[in-house]
């Protein structure tokens, strides 16, 4: 196995570089590519930067130029139900692009002359995924989040859901426009900018993927402030544990 691991920003991914051993830096197409042993595991970790192109970039450059075998997307990302709150940990099913309408030539959402609406991650990748969240949370939680940003965020009993994913570029902090996805997009838990065009990549050239998604806002009027907040001081601390429980596994 050697694992590509991408995130869009730095917060994101801080911490995962640095455990990294025998590592060594390449730049590729305006990126930054560390590979090396992160906890016995051959791994290449990358910032993508925000959005579906530079996600689906950075993905395909990770597999043709760099030989990696699995990737995982870690991140943060919007509430896509209100069964979901921030702190929470979303593992995709599924990933649909919220932003892909060709319609009338194709069904809302269906990525033309792919017949798919819907791009599915590994199942088995995905549900150690989803065991390292859990355990992450039951076990390791109190020390990677210290009791003020706990306090500061309400996160009280953080849970792990699995279920829909949809990717767009637009940053939501619209809930009118959050009820209309929700509505069109049955299972939805979470809204980002990247994972559906990662899931795309993957699907086209057979590698297994997996994305987890930590939740920094609600989607909603102060989507902007509570990501900034949370993207600074948490979600790092959620990235890092999880990546190593999974590599540990
Ligand atoms: N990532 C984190 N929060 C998000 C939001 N509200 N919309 C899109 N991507 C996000």
């Amino acid at each position: 196995m050697r694992l590509g691991i991408i995130s869009a920003l730095q917060e994101e991914q801080l911490g995962l570089v640095e455990a990294m051993e025998r590592r060594y830096k390449l730049i590729h197409g305006m990126r930054e590519y560390t590979a090396g042993q992160l906890w016995e595991i051959d791994a290449v970790c990358v910032l993508s930067r925000i959005g579906k192109v530079a996600a689906a970039m950075t993905a395909t450059t990770l597999v043709e130029k760099f030989g990696v075998t699995h990737i995982l997307f870690t991140g943060v990302a919007g509430a896509g139900d209100k069964t979901v709150g921030v702190g929470d940990i979303v593992v995709a099913e599924a990933l649909v692009q919220h932003d892909m309408d060709a319609s009338p030539l194709f069904p809302r959402f269906e990525v033309p002359l792919t017949g798919r609406t819907h791009f599915q991650p590994d199942p088995s990748f995905s549900l150690r995924l989803s065991r390292a969240a859990h355990d992450f949370l039951e076990l390791d939680f109190l020390d990677a989040v210290n009791e003020t940003e706990r306090r500061a965020f309400r996160l009280l009993q953080p849970r792990v859901h699995r279920g829909l994913v949809a990717s767009g570029d637009q940053f939501m902090n619209d809930p009118a426009r959050l009820e209309g996805l929700n509505a069109a997009l049955p299972g939805l838990v979470a809204v980002e900018m990247e994972g559906a065009a990662v899931a795309q990549v993957c699907h086209e050239l057979g590698i297994p993927c997996a994305v987890i998604r930590t939740i920094s806002d609600n989607a909603n009027e102060n989507a902007a402030i509570d990501f900034m907040r949370f993207v600074k001081s948490v979600a790092a601390q959620y990235a890092f544990y999880v990546t190593r429980r999974l590599c540990r596994d």
